[in-house]
């Protein structure tokens, strides 16, 4: 359950503190959103691709490919499920879609293992649903969340359709759904979609993730996210997250991604960290695909158990594409501490050309412990899954990043 009353803390104190619903790394899962819009415009059912046998081949395949084991144990069904509301207030789910209910499909999904997720706005309609009537939770905050945590539900995304933009108003229509959750007395993981960076500095204290920027749906706008991540990263800890959107993947997206792009992409969400939740077609991906994703060394960067947030030491908010100069260079450096005095380090190339990227001895200084930092260190590229190097200090690290929307991941653990 979350504390209400943390509200009013400031962003500075132990982020642990203001949530004991007893979710604290980064979500993993599926997310039906980019998946079923990618077929929007072509997709054998119209608008959304979503359907019930979709979602339990989707599930089945988190086991039968590893995902599952890995961590991956959320099944979310994002927009394209609720298709209206009774006059009597209560909700009804599109039975063509999902013929068992939501119910019945979250029974199912919770017997393989799996939590299940599901989807409405604060405002009074749903994001984009020509299928549906104007459908948003709006005065049924209560009632809404009682309906999704009695059809099983245990991770809840309220998106912000038709609800008001004003500051105040938006933090207290998302602080009923809280409480309405709370009163539940289960744990439920609630996912703010408020697309907006003013979230930040108040979302610990309202949920367990929350949308800092528009939807990612292609490297671009994923930049996008990325700038205004390394804005609020201090936000972000054990417990409520930055969210940066869903892992979309290679090009199955309308506008989508190269597959290096998605690479890079799980590379920067692991290092945020945020939540990693795929959000395609795997059922038609590649096994560069599911290489990327099934990277054990960049989840467990991702799922640190101290969860402290990556910051931009090296470079400034960066475009796609982008043409490097001398006073606007197209690459990043980031870095953060993990457990046990180790650190991870990312690299991102966004110019056109391969290029060499330096961390010298200042950058290394923005993000080693001042008090605790190691003499001699290994650095380690989670890609390649081979230590590249040993430095003593002071540290400078030099490695090749392609062009075009590219991430290198390392590690650096004390010798
Ligand atoms: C918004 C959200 C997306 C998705 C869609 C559904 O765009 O940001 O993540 O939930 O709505 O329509």
């Amino acid at each position: 359950m979350l504390i209400p009353l943390l509200l009013l803390l400031t962003a500075d104190i132990d982020l642990t503190l203001a949530l004991n619903n007893g979710f604290t790394t980064p979500a993993m899962g599926y997310s039906t959103w980019n998946d079923c819009s990618s077929m929007r415009d072509n997709g054998p059912q119209g608008w959304c691709w979503n359907s019930e046998d979709h979602v339990k081949n989707v599930t089945l395949y988190f086991k039968s490919s590893g995902l599952f084991h890995l961590g991956y144990n959320r099944i979310n069904i994002d927009e394209g499920w609720l298709k209206g509301r009774y006059t009597n207030g209560s909700l009804y789910e599109d039975v063509e879609k999902f013929p068992s209910g939501m119910k019945g499909l979250g029974d199912w999904i919770k017997s393989q293992g799996f939590h299940y997720g599901l989807y409405t706005c604060r405002g009074t309609c749903q994001c984009s649903t020509g299928t549906y009537s104007a459908t948003g939770s709006y005065g049924y905050e209560k009632e809404d969340v009682d309906w999704m945590v009695q059809a099983g539900a245990d991770y809840l995304k309220v998106d912000s359709c038709c609800g008001s933009q004003d500051h105040a108003t938006a933090f207290s229509d998302y602080a009923k759904f809280r409480d309405a959750m709370n009163a539940t007395g289960k744990q439920v993981w609630f996912s703010l979609c408020g697309w907006e960076s003013w979230y930040a500095p108040v979302g610990a204290s309202l949920g367990n993730s929350w949308r800092i920027a528009g939807d990612g749906s292609g490297w671009a706008p994923l930049t996008n996210c990325m700038n205004v991540q390394a804005s609020v990263a201090t936000y972000s800890g054990l417990g409520g997250w930055n969210d940066p959107d869903l892992l979309i993947g290679p090009k199955v997206y309308v506008g989508g991604q190269t597959d290096a792009q998605a690479r890079a992409q799980f590379s920067m969400w692991c290092l945020f960290p945020a939540n990693l939740l795929i959000s395609q077609n795997v059922l038609q991906w590649t096994d560069y695909a599911l290489e990327t994703y099934s990277n054990a060394e960049a989840i467990a960067i991702n799922q640190d158990s101290l969860g402290s947030p990556a910051q931009r030491v090296v470079g400034t908010d960066l475009t796609y594409p982008c043409s490097p100069s001398p006073s606007q260079p197209c690459t990043n450096i980031w870095g953060r501490r993990l457990s046990n005095n180790r650190y991870a380090m990312g690299f991102v190339n966004n110019g056109n050309s391969p290029t060499n990227i330096t961390c010298n001895a200042s950058c290394f200084a923005k993000f080693l412990s001042s008090s605790s930092s190691p003499k001699s260190v290994t650095i380690r590229d989670v890609w390649a899954h081979a230590d590249v190097a040993k430095l003593t200090e002071p540290f400078t690290f030099t490695a090749p990043v392609d062009g075009n929307g590219f991430a290198a991941l390392f590690t650096i653990v004390p010798n």
